[in-house]
């Protein structure tokens, strides 16, 4: 049941908005002046406050703020008087949903509604899972802490949900299958199957009938119909694994899946339609391939609607010392040994390697490890030479220089300009010397969704 509390001093307009939202089945509260209101926010819980704005001693703003300071997840939308766009501006400005002219168009304000409660459900769900996450530092057996993770579990954590298609990018290593298998847990569809699809290591004139399927004598070898894996997913979700390495024939058949949600057999003409959610990964640059003419740009557009980026380990080093325990854990219970820590020494020389080759690299180390040692304690000499020797080359010369992609250090300096001068976006264009439509582009292209402040 979704509680609101109406404040109007009007007593006409609390007797119609209240009579108006009971019969869509909200439980409503009308109160005639803010100072009772403040009260009554202090003891019930609601999940939407319906002010006006202008009223005697305690006022509209002021509601708001209380409101939002006793719980920062109910919505407010303020009512403002004809005329008055600057107070519902500034309302918004205090963290007010939205505000709504007087008089009131009632299917305009229905639509407000839901979308304020949309966005609170949205708060709620975020806020769950960063508490679980404080308890355990991860998710289903993802491990990590630093910011960049934490960024990319709220993302799994809010499109997991929905069917939208994904695209999840990053060099090898860093974790995107696990991210792919974890969206699947984490949707509706997670009782059907979950199925996979490696395009890199199928030739490519396999591709098109191990996804699609055939029918019988389409082609040589093609002895009786098989269904293909589209099929086997249906309800559930298809991961297609080193999209990159698609051949286009597949690709224009895996596009014309996005448009219209059907697909064809190999040598039958009938369409049959899935219901499938697609997840797509890759290690290489697409838009690459794109001007190489090996991706197609429709296709890329059509996966791309929700970008996952995993940044690579050595971009999240707080992370490092988390995941060593949790491997160490995991391969002393697999290998039946009582191995449970890591000296400081080499845990040191962990943190400050690179991992070109991330955490499976990492994993693989502290697998190895494990199982070398005879103490209960991973020691330098556990580790492999590769990785002390180079750890002795990057102190050499480790004052704190790091190897940060240009466009990682462009997207840092502009989101500090932006923070500092309240993401006026005219003063931090005027600052960082490119034109607004320039700062608009970058905005878009690093994904950073401009606030308002
Ligand atoms: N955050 C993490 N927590 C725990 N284990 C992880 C994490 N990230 C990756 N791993 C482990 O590292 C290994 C590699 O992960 P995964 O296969 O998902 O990487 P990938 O990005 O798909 O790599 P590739 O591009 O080479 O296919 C797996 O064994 C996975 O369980
Ligand atoms: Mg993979």
């Amino acid at each position: 049941m979704t509680d609101i509390l109406l404040v109007d001093d009007e007593k006409s307009i609390r007797t119609t908005l209240s009579l108006f939202l009971e019969r869509q089945g909200f439980k409503v509260e009308p109160i005639s002046d803010g100072k009772s209101a403040v009260e009554k926010l202090k003891t019930n819980f609601y999940d939407l406050v319906i002010t006006d704005l202008k009223m005697k001693d305690v006022d509209g703003l002021q509601v708001l703020r209380e409101a939002k300071a006793i719980n920062p997840l109910t919505e407010v939308i303020v009512l403002t008087g004809f005329g008055t766009v600057e107070s519902g501006v500034e309302a918004i400005k205090l963290g007010a949903y939205d505000y709504i002219q007087k008089p009131v168009d009632m299917d305009e304000f229905v639509l407000l509604i839901e979308k304020a409660l949309e966005r609170k459900d949205l708060k709620l769900k975020v806020e769950q899972l960063q508490t679980e996450l404080k308890d355990k530092y991860r998710f289903e057996n993802i491990v990590g802490k630093s910011k960049e993770m934490m960024d990319v579990f709220s993302l799994v954590f809010k499109v997991a949900p929905t069917d939208s298609t994904v695209l999840i990018t990053g060099e090898s290593g860093t974790g995107k299958e696990l991210i792919a298998r974890a969206m699947h847990e984490n949707s509706r569809r997670k009782n059907r199957t979950f199925v996979t699809i490696n395009c890199g290591a199928l030739p490519e004139n396999i591709q098109e009938s191990e996804l699609f399927g055939h029918v019988r004598g389409s082609f040589t070898g093609a002895i009786k119909d098989k269904r293909g894996l589209f099929q086997e997913a249906n309800g559930g979700t298809l991961f297609l694994d080193e999209v990159g390495e698609m051949s286009l024939a597949t690709q224009v058949k895996v596009l014309r899946f996005l448009q219209n949600g059907e697909i064809r057999r190999v040598g039958d003409n009938e369409p049959i339609f899935v219901d499938v959610r697609l997840i797509a990964a890759t290690n290489q640059d697409l838009e690459n391939g794109i001007n190489e003419g090996t991706f197609r740009e429709d296709l890329f557009y059509r996966l791309n609607v929700i970008p996952i980026k995993m940044p690579p380990l050595r971009r999240r080093r707080d992370d490092i010392p988390l995941l060593i325990s949790y491997f160490i854990d995991k391969y002393s219970e697999k290998s039946g040994k009582k191995v449970h820590s890591i000296s400081p020494e080499a845990e040191k020389i962990l943190t400050g390697y690179r991992w070109p080759g991330n955490v499976r690299e990492l994993e693989n180390v502290i697998e190895r490890a494990v199982i070398l040692t005879n103490k209960n304690t991973i020691l330098p000499e556990d580790l492999p030479s590769s990785i002390r020797t180079s750890m002795e080359i990057e102190t050499g010369s480790d004052d704190g220089f790091d190897e940060i992609p240009l466009e990682e250090l462009e997207k840092k300096q502009i989101l500090k300009i932006l923070n500092k001068y309240s993401w006026n976006q005219k003063k931090a264009s005027e600052i960082l010397g490119i034109s607004t439509t320039t700062l608009w582009r970058k905005l878009k292209a690093y994904g950073i969704e401009p606030k308002k402040m």
